[in-house]
């Protein structure tokens, strides 16, 4: 069977999605998109019959079976509950929602109804963070005691990004999800702190330090000052030239391991420019997206099909993400530890 998809927020995302839904087995039945002439552009790009302005009017005369939230983080939520009650599977871009209650009501009514919402925490599909996963797995690093994490953006990105949202639910949330992968044990405290170096609403670098109840501290660092002058790593395909810079260090009593999500494998040298595109995340191959995000959006189809189970990010573990970077948050705005009960 081929399974109805409707498309919700067709911007830089959204369209790689639907670059990537190429290779499923899906039909993107609808678009809803609030600005009529990205709309047009994607229905014509991609040859999707039905455009919409908003998700309840989508939602009142389509029929679909998932509904795919590439949509602006603050709405994710809201969006969410109401494709789960109207009995649809859901794959939403992180964050899941931005508000810990809201997570928790998601997570109460899709069991309700039914049906399965897979959060799009990527880089449990990037098959580097899956080998750090069966490196603890497997023992290899013995007990697990300090898991660190670090992710940078180009300076250059952080106009827009850093009047939209706080970077705890930008950046933070990859890195606060892996420690809650790797971690396997409840947060129970939280500390962060934060600068806004380039003045804008919301900061540009934060620090954060999670406590889990197994005694595992996992620190979440992130920065958004890359200079221009820094090698690219994302070039092309998500229509944001730049650099992501992202690693990872697990600390066992046994062993250590590291990974570093873009590096100089490949490297292309120009008069004015140094690249060495990332090629785990959304790589095209033979004329197709690939790599951890048509990977994601696969299983999400499988999961949404009833062939697999909701394993790789259990939507327990996605709003226990959540209830984290609010954590974050907090404790970085206020300058206060935050304890999280459970
Ligand atoms: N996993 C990753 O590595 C990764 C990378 C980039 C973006 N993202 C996520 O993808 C999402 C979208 O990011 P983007 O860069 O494409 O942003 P964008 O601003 O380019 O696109 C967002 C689109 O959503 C539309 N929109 C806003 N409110 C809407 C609503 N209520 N209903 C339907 N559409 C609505 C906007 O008009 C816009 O076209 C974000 O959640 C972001 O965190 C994830």
């Amino acid at each position: 069977m081929v399974m109805r998809v409707a498309l919700v927020g067709a911007g830089r995302f959204g369209a790689l999605h639907l670059h990537a839904f190429r290779s499923l087995p899906v039909e993107v039945a609808a678009v809803c998109e609030p600005d009529g002439e990205r709309r047009a552009a994607v229905q014509e790009e991609f040859g999707i019959p039905a455009g919409y302005g908003s998700l309840d009017e989508l939602l009142e005369r389509e029929s679909v079976d998932l509904v795919d939230v590439v949509s602006d983080e603050s709405t994710h939520g809201e969006l969410v509950l109401k494709a789960v009650e109207a009995g649809c599977h859901v794959f939403v871009e992180k964050p899941l929602s931005m508000d810990p209650a809201e997570a928790g009501r998601i997570r109460d009514r899709t069991r309700a109804r039914g049906v399965q919402v897979v959060t799009g925490q990527i880089s449990r599909f990037g098959a580097g963070y899956q080998h750090l996963r069966d490196v603890l797995d497997r023992g290899e690093l013995g007990r697990p005691v300090n898991l660190r994490f670090r992710r940078d953006f180009s300076r250059s990105w952080f106009p827009a990004f850093g009047r939209r949202v706080h970077p705890v639910w930008e950046s933070g949330v990859h890195d606060i999800d892996l420690a809650v992968w790797y971690a396997g044990a409840p947060c129970r405290e939280v500390y962060a702190v934060q600068r806004r170096v380039s003045g804008l609403e919301y900061p540009d670098t934060l620090v954060a330090v999670l406590t889990f109840a197994n005694d595992v501290v996992a620190t979440v660092e992130s920065a958004w000052l890359v200079p221009d002058a820094a090698p690219q790593t994302l070039r092309g395909s998500l229509e944001l030239d730049g650099t992501i810079d992202a690693v990872t260090e697990l600390l066992g009593d046994r062993g250590t391991a590291a990974y570093r999500l873009a590096h100089d494998g490949l490297s292309v040298r120009t008069d004015t420019a140094l690249a060495q595109p990332e090629l785990t995340l959304w790589p095209t191959v033979a004329g197709r997206v690939s790599g951890a995000l048509a990977a994601e959006l696969g299983y999400a189809v499988e999961v949404a099909a009833g062939t697999r189970g909701n394993d790789v990010i259990p939507l327990d573990e996605a709003v226990e993400g959540i209830r984290i970077a609010a954590a974050v948050q907090r404790s970085a705005e206020q300058g206060v530890r935050v304890t999280l009960g459970t």
